[in-house]
């Protein structure tokens, strides 16, 4: 969380469950072990998100242990699915794995591929697109997002806010961030200067910026 208030850090990190049955093992054991998967606060706010949109296509874009590619498949709609791509092989194979074991098989496809690449090669429209890869590469891959995007449809990108150090002026971040500290700006600056899409920029997790393809 980006928020550095610890008490009410803690509170709304003990205040939130995890999610039910398989699925919040699979969370635990992610928290537990040190995975990057998305924390308890950016769950509960895609829940509510996803929960409104019955989705039939949604395209992540960094699968790690499959944690989040499984949460988002039980929201989608009859006959959906969850296309995610990441491209470390000790990642795919947990996630295949945690994937069978949640009998999610049949709901997701997993693509091995650098998200850069795969981004530009994937065709069709996705209801809803999910950027949880390398924070550098977002403005990169922003145009391929918009065009797989559907009108009406959700984009959703998080740890946006580089550990809540976006706000200071460029000498204030560490020199090895600073590259990634002026995409992020770029990239926040693209979602808000765009007029095809409403944008809210939030601030759990580690940052996270929901808009909406309005044209
Ligand atoms: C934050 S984790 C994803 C967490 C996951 N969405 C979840 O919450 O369960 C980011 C993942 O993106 C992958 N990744 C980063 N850059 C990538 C790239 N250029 N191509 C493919 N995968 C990438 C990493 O291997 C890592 O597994």
């Amino acid at each position: 969380m980006v928020i550095s208030d610890e008490g009410l850090k803690n509170y709304i990190d003990g205040v939130l469950p995890l999610r039910e049955g398989e699925l919040g093992r699979l969370q635990e054991y992610g928290y537990k072990e040190g995975y990057p998967i998305i924390p308890k606060d950016t769950a509960a706010l895609m829940a509510v998100l996803l929960s409104g949109e019955k989705p039939k296509n949604i395209l992540e874009l960094g699968t790690a242990i499959g944690f989040s590619a499984c949460f988002m498949a039980d929201f989608l709609a009859e006959g959906g699915r969850v296309t995610t791509v990441d491209r470390y092989p000790l990642m795919i194979e947990e996630a295949k794995k945690n994937i069978t074991e949640l009998g999610k098989s049949e709901l997701i496809r997993m693509i091995e591929g650098d998200i850069n690449e795969v981004v530009r090669s994937l065709r069709g429209e996705f209801d809803v697109i999910f950027m949880d890869g390398g924070k550098g590469q977002y403005i990169n891959i922003l145009p391929d997002c918009l065009r797989l995007l559907r009108k009406g449809g959700l984009l959703i990108a998080d740890d946006i806010l580089l550990d809540g150090e976006i706000g200071k002026d460029r000498l204030g971040i560490k020199r090895r961030n600073r590259t990634t500290w002026s995409r992020l700006r770029d990239f926040i600056d693209a979602l808000v200067k765009n007029d095809r899409l409403e944008t809210s920029i939030l601030t759990i997790g580690g940052g996270m910026a929901v808009c909406r393809k309005v044209k």
